[in-house]
């Protein structure tokens, strides 16, 4: 399977990238690419993290590029309260400069095929409606589209009916959705805000990854999403909804997903970034989503634990260690 990881690090897109990258190196999956959005943060800086984490998890020559800079036609709203001054708390990721020809990049994955390629989305979907306009062609032929993003009759966390991802930029959101080439894969709030990072599962993890360079990290990156949290009535604990919707992209995870039919509003002021479900077919449109309805968390967890193990694996031995160890599964 291969991956191309449209994000906005973002502390949540971090642990994300952690999982894809422990996945790359067992050789379950190769990451193509990974692309960042405007969302948590500016384009240019979430590729400026990325290019820190995948350095971090010792996959310096992924292909990386910074996507579209605004939203489609809102003006960018980043989260510095929430996801720290550049994205990963209370850590700054070394200045460097990022290519962003990030749409060269997904062209380069399509045309190796799209049997098994996943896109996987977890910032605001500017970059996809973006790629629809550009390369109409190539977007028709995606076949696996999982994105992080909306609240069905679940409160947002932006607005009261708004989830951050889809409010930052609903526009292109309605576009996709209204010309999906396949229906996508949605993990909304009512799945995600359940994956929950309590500071004694943060221990262990740190605990299992060992002498991987970022283990020292994560505590300080970490502190600052606990702190968010807590500030806002969640306690000292953090959401990690990217993590979940990349684990349901890959099905490492066992969820369920109707077929079902999506819209987004965006234009009005009041329900800017709503999803709406049409669970009855009442508008008799062609269904465009399968919206996750239930996840097994704590099987979540113990797959994103398992793949810390790679990642200390991988520092103590490098391939070797990781090849030996999967022959003994
Ligand atoms: C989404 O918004 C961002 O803050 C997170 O990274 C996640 O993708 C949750 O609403
Ligand atoms: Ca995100």
């Amino acid at each position: 399977m291969r991956v191309i990881l449209d994000c906005d690090p973002g502390i949540d897109d971090t642990i994300a990238l952690i999982y894809l990258s422990a996945l790359h190196h067992e050789g379950r999956i190769e990451i193509d690419a990974v692309t960042t959005t405007a969302g948590n943060i500016d384009a240019d800086q979430g590729a400026v993290n990325a290019a820190w984490v995948l350095g971090q998890c010792a996959l310096r020559t992924t292909p990386l590029a910074a996507g579209v800079t605004t939203p489609l036609k809102y003006e960018l709203t980043t989260t510095p309260e929430t996801h720290g001054p550049t994205g990963l708390g209370y850590i700054t990721a070394p200045q460097r400069f990022v290519e962003s020809d990030w749409d060269a990049l997904w062209i380069d994955s399509i045309e190796r095929g799209t049997q098994d390629l996943h896109l996987i989305i977890t910032g605001p979907m500017t970059n996809l409606a973006t790629f629809k306009r550009l390369h109409p062609h190539h977007y028709a032929r995606l076949q696996h589209i999982t994105v992080m993003g909306g609240a069905f009759n679940y409160p947002g966390n932006t607005t009261p009916s708004a989830e951050w991802n889809f409010w930052v930029d609903p526009h292109a959101a309605k576009e996709v959705f209204a010309a999906a080439p396949a229906p996508l894969t949605v993990c909304s709030l009512e799945v995600t805000e359940k994956m929950l990072l309590e500071p004694e599962r943060l221990e262990g993890i740190v605990d299992k990854l060992g002498a991987f360079p970022m283990a020292k990290k994560l505590p300080e990156i970490m502190r600052f999403y606990f702190e968010f949290h807590e500030e806002v009535g969640e306690g000292y604990r953090a959401q990690i909804h990217d993590l979940l919707a990349c684990e349901i992209a890959l099905g490492t995870v066992l969820f369920d997903a109707p077929l079902t039919t999506i819209d987004i509003e965006a234009d009005s002021e009041l329900m800017r970034g709503t999803s709406v479900i049409d669970t009855r077919g009442i508008w008799e449109r062609e269904n465009n989503a399968h919206v996750v309805t239930t996840a097994d968390i704590d099987a979540a967890w113990a797959e994103f634990e398992r793949a810390c193990g790679v990642h200390a694996r991988f520092t103590n031995g490098g391939l070797a260690a990781i090849r030996h160890a999967r022959a003994e599964d």
